[in-house]
């Protein structure tokens, strides 16, 4: 039956019914749904809206209701339309009147907003804890690593000797500021909309404080058409998991290219690879473009939930049911994603040798070749082009830099010495850096103190 049936003179067809219902998707606010409407009674009856029993019963019977959902007793209906009008149908025909007193002065729409923040704001604690298990994995194996030499690269071709270490660190930090992100962003979800009615407040005696503090909300949203109206939050969260989503996205690409046959730089484990219904001798790394894949996917959320909201007129508009749609599914994928991401780079085999070869050749310590001219006093522009001109003459034979004879080295400047064997050394290339935040070796450890410094 239909809570709002009175002003109608028909029913709507049953095709309009499933068009209008959002239970197939909002039935995962039930808690949320509950909680709201358990504070919202409370302050009723606090208020002396609705009776002291009454209160206590709506109370009572909601939280009866919250166990039979979550033992799976209850089904919802397509009639009832949403999860807000399934749950106070199910309240009124077990305690009948006294139920049809919950939804005085409230409506669906700072029913429904203040549901959706609640949500988020316990999603994104989850998904700071996930995010916070794939930090401390890369502070691991970061920690793991801080002698395991790589090609470091710019245009995809390779560039300066790095070390994988390093190399993690970069994403440590990029998921760190996702983090920081999504704290910063709770800060805007955290404001209670509830009390606010359809749009222009109520006319009843509500307390609006009361229902802040009893459901964890650091503040009441000042302007009761903004609370309903607004999914700025929602749009912002959405955000975030897109951001984090990228950033994935490129540690992914990254996997998937370092363990093709070209790189050979890691395999992934067994476990989260799969094979081919047809080439017995393919392993692919599926988890790893999926994550790309559903970066796609959770960019659509934000365009989705970006373009409901765009020209909306105030308040309230049917538009935003929409929205669940978008933050469940960038929320769920995150998740995901995040989870599997940190599991898998956990159990990758890297191959140490592959990668320090691969920093041998490429003429990755060129720069330091020039930097040593430097040093003995020729202006930069000049000791580049020298080098140019040496790592054109040792490619043209098919020879590295430090394969170059004292004479050979001479025949280019004067200033060259024997200790330019060394200076051009791989791990010399890495540990001369001195510039704060490099990849020298004292630098990444201090990376790591700095990390570690910041739990304490
Ligand atoms: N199911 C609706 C939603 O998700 C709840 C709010 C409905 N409000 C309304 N006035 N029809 O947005």
């Amino acid at each position: 039956m239909k809570l709002w049936k009175g002003r109608f003179s028909k029913a709507a067809t049953s095709s309009a019914d499933e068009f209008n219902a959002s239970i197939g998707f909002d039935q995962r606010l039930y808690k949320e749904d509950i909680t709201g409407s358990m504070a919202h009674a409370e302050m009723l009856g606090r208020q002396g809206i609705i009776t002291p029993e009454e209160s206590a019963l709506i109370i009572k019977t909601l939280g009866e209701i919250l166990d039979d959902i979550e033992a799976g007793k209850v089904e919802f209906t397509i009639e009832s339309e949403d999860i807000h009008m399934n749950i106070e149908s199910i309240l009124t025909e077990r305690i009948g009147d006294v139920g049809k007193k919950l939804h005085t002065a409230r409506s669906r729409n700072d029913q429904i907003a203040v549901d959706i923040r609640l949500y988020l704001k316990n999603e994104t604690a989850l998904l700071d804890a996930s995010l916070k298990a794939l930090t401390d994995a890369l502070e691991k194996l970061a920690k793991e690593h801080t002698d395991t030499v790589m090609p470091g690269y710019t245009h995809l071709q390779r560039a300066q000797p790095v070390t994988l270490a390093y190399h993690l660190l970069a994403y440590y930090q990029m998921f760190s500021r996702d983090r920081e992100r999504f704290a910063d962003c709770l800060d805007r979800i955290d404001r209670l909309p509830l009390g606010s009615g359809a749009l222009a407040g109520t006319t009843y005696d509500t307390d609006r404080d009361f229902l802040a503090e009893k459901l964890g909300f650091s503040q009441v949203l000042p302007n009761g058409m903004d609370a309903v109206a607004d999914r700025d939050f929602a749009i912002e969260f959405i955000n975030c998991c897109a951001i984090t989503m990228m950033h994935l996205s490129r540690f992914c690409e990254e996997l998937i290219l370092w363990s093709s046959a070209e790189f050979g730089f890691i395999e992934i484990d067994d476990s989260f690879s799969t094979g081919s219904s047809i080439m017995p001798q393919k392993k692919n790394p599926d988890m790893a473009e999926l994550i790309r894949g559903k970066t796609g996917r959770v960019y659509g959320d934000l365009m989705s939930l970006l373009t409901i909201c765009k020209g909306l007129p105030l308040a309230y508009n049917k538009d935003l049911q929409e929205d669940k749609i978008t933050v469940f599914d960038a929320a769920d994928n995150l998740k995901a994603s995040v989870d599997i991401f940190t599991e898998m780079i956990l159990t990758m085999d890297v191959k140490k040798d592959s990668m320090e070869k691969a920093a041998r050749y490429g003429y990755m310590n060129a720069t330091d070749a020039a930097d040593y001219l430097v040093s003995k006093g020729l202006p930069f522009r000049d000791c580049h082009e020298i080098i140019g001109k040496m790592v054109l003459y040792c490619i043209n034979r098919g020879i590295a830099l430090e394969d170059l004879t004292m004479d050979e080295f001479k025949s280019f400047s004067d200033k060259f010495d024997d200790d330019i064997y060394d200076k051009i050394s791989i791990r010399s290339c890495i540990s001369a850096k001195k510039s704060k935040g490099s990849t020298s070796f004292d630098s990444v450890a201090a990376q790591l103190a700095e990390i570690d410094g910041s739990k304490k």
